[in-house]
């Protein structure tokens, strides 16, 4: 299946700047990326170049498609870069809604300041195009079960009656989702450590889950070790992913066969 020249379930070497010019406007139902923080790691010495790769997105995202941008800010003479918020508001300045300014935090491996509290969560924004046309919102088990006299049942009249309800056994998550890092907890696929700035394959998947249905197109433009487009696979969506370093796409591309493998 195409889109535009793209063979889907496929991975470019590109610069997705230029690589999303051949993606036709209006056909990607999700993204989920990351890109690279400041200047905190140097990809090989690429150039990023935030503004056209955000007005690119729009026109590229279905009306109701979502947008994850997961991003953390660096730290310079004592002074966060805020370089996440800036992205965020350019992205609502173009047309996108904040639908939601989530929060990734790390259970393990924090970031130690001496003068400051340990830095333990990374943004997920989430940028909607119109309203999302999808949310299969994602669940955990509450702590109480069953029937119980509820604690208030105020009515208009004032007067408070307990009466017996059934309590709920889950309840939809909240915008804080806390993932293990590193071997084991990111994902359990030696070689996609050679890449120095992965997310959670779980975090990938969560997202998918919520924002996308079976067969919709799940985009990376940034896909680094190919996280997205593994989960994309896995949970039975179409992807593509656009990655800069010919080294980092090939692992990608590795990455996803290894996954067919254990597939077919
Ligand atoms: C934070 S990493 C993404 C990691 C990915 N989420 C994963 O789990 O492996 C950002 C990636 O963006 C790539 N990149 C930077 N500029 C790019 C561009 N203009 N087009 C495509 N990829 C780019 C970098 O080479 C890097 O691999």
């Amino acid at each position: 299946m195409f889109l535009g020249e793209y063979q889907l379930n496929n991975i470019y070497n590109v610069d997705c700047a230029l690589g999303m010019q051949k993606i036709p406007n209006n056909s990607i139902d999700l993204i989920v990326t990351s890109p690279p923080y400041d200047d905190l790691r140097d990809y090989n010495g690429y150039k990023f170049n935030f503004e056209r790769i955000a007005e690119e997105i729009y026109r590229i995202m279905k009306l109701g498609g979502v947008v994850v941008w997961v991003v953390g800010d660096k730290i310079k003479n004592g002074n966060k870069s805020l370089t996440s918020f800036r992205q965020a508001i350019h992205f609502q300045e173009i047309g996108f809604n904040v639908h939601d300014t989530m929060i990734y935090k790390k259970k393990n491996t924090p970031f130690m300041r001496s003068n400051a509290y340990t830095n333990c969560f990374e943004y997920m924004f989430v940028f909607s195009k119109g309203k999302p046309n999808t949310f299969n919102p994602l669940k955990t088990g509450t702590v109480r079960q069953g029937v119980e006299k509820l604690v208030s049942n105020k009515k208009a009249d004032g007067i408070n009656k307990k009466i017996l309800g059934e309590l709920k056994s889950e309840k939809t998550l909240t915008n804080i989702w806390s993932y293990a890092v590193g071997l084991g907890g990111t994902t359990k696929d030696k070689i996609a450590f050679q890449h120095s700035a992965i997310f959670p394959e779980k975090l990938a998947q969560d997202h998918i889950l919520s924002w996308s249905n079976e067969g919709d197109i799940v985009f990376d433009p940034m896909c680094g070790s190919g996280t997205t487009c593994k989960m994309a696979r896995l949970n039975n969506r179409l992807y593509l992913g656009m990655e800069i370093s010919d080294v980092y796409a090939n692992l990608a591309k590795k990455r996803v066969e290894l996954l067919d493998g254990q597939l077919f």
